[in-house]
């Protein structure tokens, strides 16, 4: 089983197949700094690779944040280079939850502005509590979104919606996030971990090839044509055919019993 690396500013618990990947810098709202990022970004290569874990949650340490944004402090001294880099390892991190073979839900537990945004936009789905604030600020402060907001953002909830949020620069609340389909549910923050603990065990009692290739199908696919994509579609349905998941799941259905997956 691949090791979770000692971290600092990230810490992992493990329920069962479940992981919780806490952002833990709560004196600094969990805003992102250089070490945070090269920590989750470890945290999740470590947890894809790890076959024992079936989906990952990511949420913010302490009552009051998921993530604040970028840090503010480092993004006070960049300049065009280390800027570009500092964009460019934001949404390094950002296309590696996206490219997790596992689900990866965000729970949403108070602020998401900027970076903490971008990240939750990068997860397969999101939950928030309901007082929750969720923004994209970065124009109030001079700058644009870097990790993957101007992107992820309008891909999600249409462009003039997102537009209005990035111009504006407003976090809205969790009912409005809700609405614009920005997070797909809105639990009290005391229940929030449970409720997505709970929906994420539903992911994880179903077929881990079956995740991983639906979830590729549908991450590569948008950024497709109709035909490739449904080309793509056909291929791994071919894949998961040839799969001994693929038999487990027929005959569980046909045996009227629970399938019993490969998984370590
Ligand atoms: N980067 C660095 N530090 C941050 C931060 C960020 N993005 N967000 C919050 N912090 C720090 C504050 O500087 C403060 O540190 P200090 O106690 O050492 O002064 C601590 O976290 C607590 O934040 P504070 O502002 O006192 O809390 P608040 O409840 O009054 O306000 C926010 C909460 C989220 C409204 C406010 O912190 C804020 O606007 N943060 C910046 C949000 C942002 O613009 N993010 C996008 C960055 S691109």
């Amino acid at each position: 089983m691949p090791e979770v690396p000692e971290m600092q500013n990230v810490m992992v618990e493990r329920e069962g197949h479940l992981a919780l990947v806490y952002v833990n810098r709560p004196s600094k709202l969990n805003a992102l700094d250089d070490l945070t990022i090269a920590e989750l970004s470890a945290a999740m290569a470590a947890l894809d690779d790890d076959d024992a874990v079936g989906a990952i949650i990511v949420t913010g340490a302490g009552e009051k944040a998921f993530v604040a944004g970028a840090d503010i402090q480092v993004l006070a001294k960049q300049g065009v280079l280390d800027g570009k880099e500092n964009a460019r390892r934001g949404q390094a991190l950002t296309l590696r939850m996206e490219n997790c073979r596992k689900p990866v839900i965000a729970a949403i537990n108070g602020f998401a502005l900027g970076g903490g945004l971008e990240l939750a936009l990068a997860c397969d789905v999101r939950f928030a509590s309901d007082n929750a604030k969720v923004g994209l600020p970065e124009v109030s402060l001079g700058i644009i979104p870097g990790y993957g907001g101007t992107q992820r953002l309008p891909r999600l909830v249409g462009s003039g919606v997102a537009l209005q949020m990035i111009l504006q620069g407003d976090p809205i609340d969790a009912q409005e996030a809700l609405r614009i389909g920005l997070v797909n549910g809105v639990f009290e923050q005391a229940s929030l971990l449970d409720e997505v603990k709970k929906l994420a065990s539903r992911m994880v009692s179903r077929g881990p090839q079956a995740l991983a290739l639906a979830k590729q199908a549908v991450r590569r696919g948008a950024h497709m044509s109709l035909q490739d994509g449904l080309d793509l579609e056909a291929d791994l349905f071919g894949i998961i055919s040839s799969t001994d998941e693929m038999k487990e799941g027929m005959a569980a259905f046909l045996e009227k019993r629970k399938p019993s997956w490969l998984r370590k």
